[in-house]
């Protein structure tokens, strides 16, 4: 589903590669956690893959297709099939939760569309029957500066959806969130993946958290990727690896929560 070959990066006036020479091929159906240290390159991958980086090197191939070769009406199109969810939400606080979700359906429609903010019948059902999926159906109308901090990360999920997506990128979904909403808003996410096989990719900072959503954990240093399998392999030497013995180490690795 995701294919990256040689990928590497570095921001402007850095000494340092956010992401050096990275190799990865995630299938179909798989539900991915990046984990990591601040700094580790979890954030710039998962931008390189939703071109919202332009990575200096390498090739991403999703479901086949190469996209950052390739004439930019093209990447448009495989970069429906991506859909987007972040720590802070990226909602438009002043808009209802309808038109939120309905944003998801953008990039099915031509821009003189786009600009009018017109929807088409169907748009309308699938944004509804998101909002319903993630249980705030009585809503709809609400602004979203009204709502807590769970529900908004609930209308994230619903507009990703309403992209129809095959993959899901995740950056840090839950970390504005306190732990029982974290659980709650992972289990859902997983859950609707699941049902949907949507490929997930998602980066979290608490260990134990990773482990329980993740069917292949992906821990990442300095750019680069140094642990790659199942949950249950990883070690307390792995973890070291990962994080270093720093205080994220301390953080995430050892307490959890
Ligand atoms: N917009 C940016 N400009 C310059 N440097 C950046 C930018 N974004 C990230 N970096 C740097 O790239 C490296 C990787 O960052 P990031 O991908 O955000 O890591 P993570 O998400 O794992 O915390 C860090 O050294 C960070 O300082
Ligand atoms: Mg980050």
């Amino acid at each position: 589903m995701i294919k990256i070959e040689n990928l590497t990066h570095r921001y402007k006036n850095r000494k340092e590669d956010a992401l050096n020479n990275i190799d990865l091929h995630i299938k179909h159906g798989e539900s991915v956690v990046l984990i990591g240290s601040s700094g580790a390159g979890k954030s710039t991958f998962l931008k390189c893959i939703n071109r919202l980086v332009d990575p200096d090197s390498g090739k991403i191939h999703i479901d086949g297709k190469e996209i950052l070769n390739c004439p930019i009406k093209e990447a448009e199109k495989i970069r429906i099939n991506i859909g987007m969810i972040f720590q802070h939400f990226n909602l438009h606080e002043r808009e209802t939760i309808l038109k939120n979700v309905l944003n998801g359906r953008l990039s099915y429609n031509n821009t003189f569309k786009t600009i009018l903010g017109k929807f088409s019948k169907e748009d309308y059902e699938i944004a509804r029957n998101n909002i319903k999926r993630v249980g705030l159906e009585e809503y709809e109308n609400e602004r979203v500066a009204y709502l807590s901090g769970g529900e908004k990360q609930r209308v994230g999920i619903a507009r990703a959806l309403s992209q129809e997506p095959k993959i899901i990128l995740a950056d840090e979904p839950v970390s504005s969130l306190d732990p029982k909403l974290m659980r709650e808003i992972m289990d859902l996410l997983k859950k609707i993946c699941e049902e949907e096989s949507i490929t997930l990719v998602s980066s979290l900072h608490f260990l134990d958290f990773a482990k329980r959503y993740a069917t292949r954990v992906i821990g990442m240093r300095d750019g680069k990727i140094v642990f790659d399998d199942k949950p249950e392999e990883l070690t307390e030497q792995n973890i070291v690896e990962i994080y270093g013995k720093t205080r994220d180490w301390y953080m995430y690795g050892k307490l959890g929560f």
